[in-house]
């Protein structure tokens, strides 16, 4: 098992007298040390607008957004780092893509298909392309574990779908869609497939040939980057054909006053001043994460995720959503505690510095589906051990006691 919270200073500096129990990292991770230092030293030794200038410190700046977009091409296996977009997180990455792909090559008669278990990340935008062009949006469900059947997924990839945009990881339910059927499927009628891997590339290796995925949208914050910068990832032939997401400074080769022609890839989909901060850390997180390696943290997380299963399915007052087979779940255990509301769970977790998300977790369509309003959920990251799982355990029995419970 790993031991390495002393390396996010987080950890210590919270508090002089108080020890967290960060159990949140769904929704950020921390960040290890080399990653803060990343940052400070761009803004210490290299600050500039890049792009832009011809001096010293300009292209200082302009190269290590660079290499930040040629080590993320190297990281999730993309053949050309003009793949890589940037972003500020997932969600802005999908609303490219809805608009820039959604938009101008969607229209009435084609389908939009999604499952009920997307973040709103990768629902709201595609509501507004099928208000806007007509087209259909049209749902997978799974059965109660998270798992979708072959003839769910025969029956809806079908003639008329022409975009799939799914999940790899469930932000709720932890498990992994199949994208490998739902890529093979979606491909043999035309259709492109766009992967959320916003909660799956903390946990494991990504690499887009494999996948064979049109688009992948991932934010760097959930894998110890920085808040600030995300990615989007596109089929260079798909790219060049889309028409720009945001105009403005930087996207441009040449402006008359009625007209414009757009800069090549990347820079077409990116304007305005860039987060070459954000860019640095985000070089630093692959650092840390291919320095720890993939191998370490996947044995790390599922022996973290057997332990905490174990112990939580032992108490009966706790009710999991989801599949209890370890093996299928990664990063996250949604939860409740019963007859209580997970919003007080969450408060009283709280006072025992124990850190977990309560809500619907901007997924309310899959809340709706489970028959739930809201619920508790614990998610992982490299620096948990299984001392958070006892402390969340003995703050949960806590719980029914103050809630008046036997246990
Ligand atoms: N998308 C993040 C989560 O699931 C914020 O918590």
């Amino acid at each position: 098992m790993l031991t390495i919270s002393d390396q996010f200073p987080l950890f210590k500096e919270y508090s002089a007298d108080k020890v967290l129990t960060y159990l949140d990292s769904a929704a950020t991770a921390q960040k290890p040390l080399s990653v803060i230092q990343a940052e400070e030293q761009y803004y210490r030794q290299s600050n500039a607008n890049p792009n832009r200038g011809i001096y010293e410190l300009d292209l200082r700046a302009t190269e290590i957004h660079e290499t930040a977009r040629q080590k993320v091409a190297n990281f999730i296996g993309a053949e050309f780092p003009e793949e890589i977009i940037f972003t500020q997180n997932t969600t802005e990455a999908f609303n490219l893509l809805a608009y820039s792909y959604g938009m101008p090559f969607l229209k009435e008669g084609n389908t939009i298909l999604i499952t009920v278990m997307e973040h709103h990340s990768n629902l709201i935008p595609w509501q507004r392309v099928a208000k806007a062009t007509g087209a259909k949006l049209v749902y997978l469900y799974p059965d109660e574990n998270g798992h979708f059947s072959d003839e769910e997924l025969q029956s809806k990839i079908c003639d008329g779908v022409k975009l799939v945009s799914v999940h790899h990881v469930s932000n709720v339910m932890g498990t992994l869609s199949p994208i490998a059927k739902i890529t093979e499927l979606a491909h043999q009628i035309g259709a492109v497939v766009a992967l959320d891997s916003a909660q799956s590339i903390p946990h494991m290796p990504i690499n887009v040939k494999e996948l064979d995925v049109d688009f992948i949208a991932f934010s760097g914050h959930k894998m110890y980057g920085p808040m600030g910068i995300g990615v989007l990832y596109g089929k260079k032939e798909l790219l060049e054909k889309m028409p720009p997401f945001m105009s403005g400074g930087d996207m441009i080769d040449f402006v008359s006053e009625q007209e414009s022609t757009y800069a090549p890839l990347p820079r077409k989909f990116e304007s305005g001043t860039r987060n070459v901060g954000a860019a640095a850390g985000l070089s630093a997180a692959i650092d840390y994460m291919q320095d720890l390696g993939y191998d370490k943290i996947t044995a790390h997380e599922e022996e973290l995720m057997v332990y905490a299963m174990n112990r939580l399915t032992k108490l009966p007052f706790i009710t999991i959503y989801g599949t209890k087979n370890p093996k299928e779940r990664f990063g996250v255990i949604s939860f409740n505690v019963n007859e209580v509301h997970p919003h007080d769970t969450a408060t009283i977790l709280g006072n025992d510095e124990v850190a977990i998300r309560a809500g619907h977790h901007c997924a309310q369509p899959l809340m709706r589906f489970l028959h739930l309003t809201a619920c508790c959920r614990l998610s992982f990251g490299v620096y948990n051990t299984t001392k958070d799982i006892d402390t969340l355990v003995e703050s949960l029995k806590t719980v029914r006691r103050i809630m008046g419970f036997e246990s």
